[in-house]
């Protein structure tokens, strides 16, 4: 989803950035800097290499993810998929709020199913992918009521079953499966981005939105609680003074 809404900016006229992995997806559109954003320091230098280059960004787009099916340590000691789906988007939320217009963090909002460990957020205990999978999303809805309020109007976005999504990491049964409910359910990618085409284009007036597809959601939901939120900005704060991360905002 990442990808098609970068290349369909380009092609609107935008000048993208594209944080990423992978250069030749991009088929020579808009400037591609390379990235493990999984990796915490990778990720600060990445910040900072768009911040010397491009004093202004007008819009952050959060789509990076992964599976994983087993419990893997970055070099920081983090548990990969908090690391990717979950951290990489509160330091590039961290850095950006002041600066765009506006953050569309593009997880799971609305699903209510998943524990945040707060005492074990790197899940040493009882991994399991969707276990992790759960969490992270949970921690991106917290995340956009941490960092709403600010300059940048922070949108969460939940796009629905789409026929994107990287299923190599998986045991092929449930890749077979996957595919084959996808070819019948999901939504084409287009579909699902579309929404986002709209907040980039015309930002939110209020700080927070929350959609799940088409559906506002109120933010009295409890998966967006204020307290909940605090206690998550706190432990995300001494997490990367221990992975040694150097502030970049
Ligand atoms: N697809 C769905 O049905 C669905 C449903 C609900 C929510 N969502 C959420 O929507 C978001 C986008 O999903 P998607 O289906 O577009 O996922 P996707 O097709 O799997 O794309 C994920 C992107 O993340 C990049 N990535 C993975 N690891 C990375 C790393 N270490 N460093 C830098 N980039 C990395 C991948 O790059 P590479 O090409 O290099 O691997 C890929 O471009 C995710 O947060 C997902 O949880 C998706």
């Amino acid at each position: 989803m990442g990808l098609a809404l970068a290349r369909s900016r380009a092609a609107r006229g935008d000048e993208v950035i594209v944080l990423g992995r992978d250069p030749r997806l991009l088929g020579g559109t808009g400037h591609f800097l390379r990235v493990d954003l999984s990796d915490v320091a990778d990720t600060l230098r990445v910040i900072e290499v768009v911040r010397e280059r491009w004093p202004v960004v007008d819009a952050v787009a959060l789509f990076a993810n992964g599976q994983g099916p087993r419990r893997v340590e970055t070099r920081q000691g983090l548990e990969r998929t908090f690391a990717l789906y979950y951290l990489s988007r509160y330091l590039l939320g961290r850095a950006f709020r002041d600066r765009a217009a506006v953050i569309v963090n593009v997880a799971g909002v609305g699903i209510t199913k998943g524990t945040i460990a707060w005492d074990d957020l790197q899940l040493t205990h009882g991994y399991g992918m969707v276990r992790a999978q759960l969490q992270a999303g949970r921690l991106n809805d917290l995340l956009g009521v941490v960092q709403s309020g600010a300059k940048a109007r922070y949108v969460l976005y939940h796009p629905g079953f789409t026929r994107s999504g990287e299923l190599s990491p998986l045991p092929a049964p449930l890749r077979v499966a996957i595919k084959v409910a996808a070819a019948l359910k999901a939504r084409p990618v287009e579909e699902s981005i579309r929404p986002v085409h709209g907040w980039l284009d015309h930002p939110p007036a209020a700080p927070l939105t929350a959609v799940d597809r088409g559906r506002e959601l109120p933010l009295s939901l409890s998966t967006l609680d204020a307290g909940q939120a605090r206690r998550l900005e706190l432990s995300t704060e001494q997490i990367l003074l221990r992975a040694g991360a150097v502030r970049s905002d």
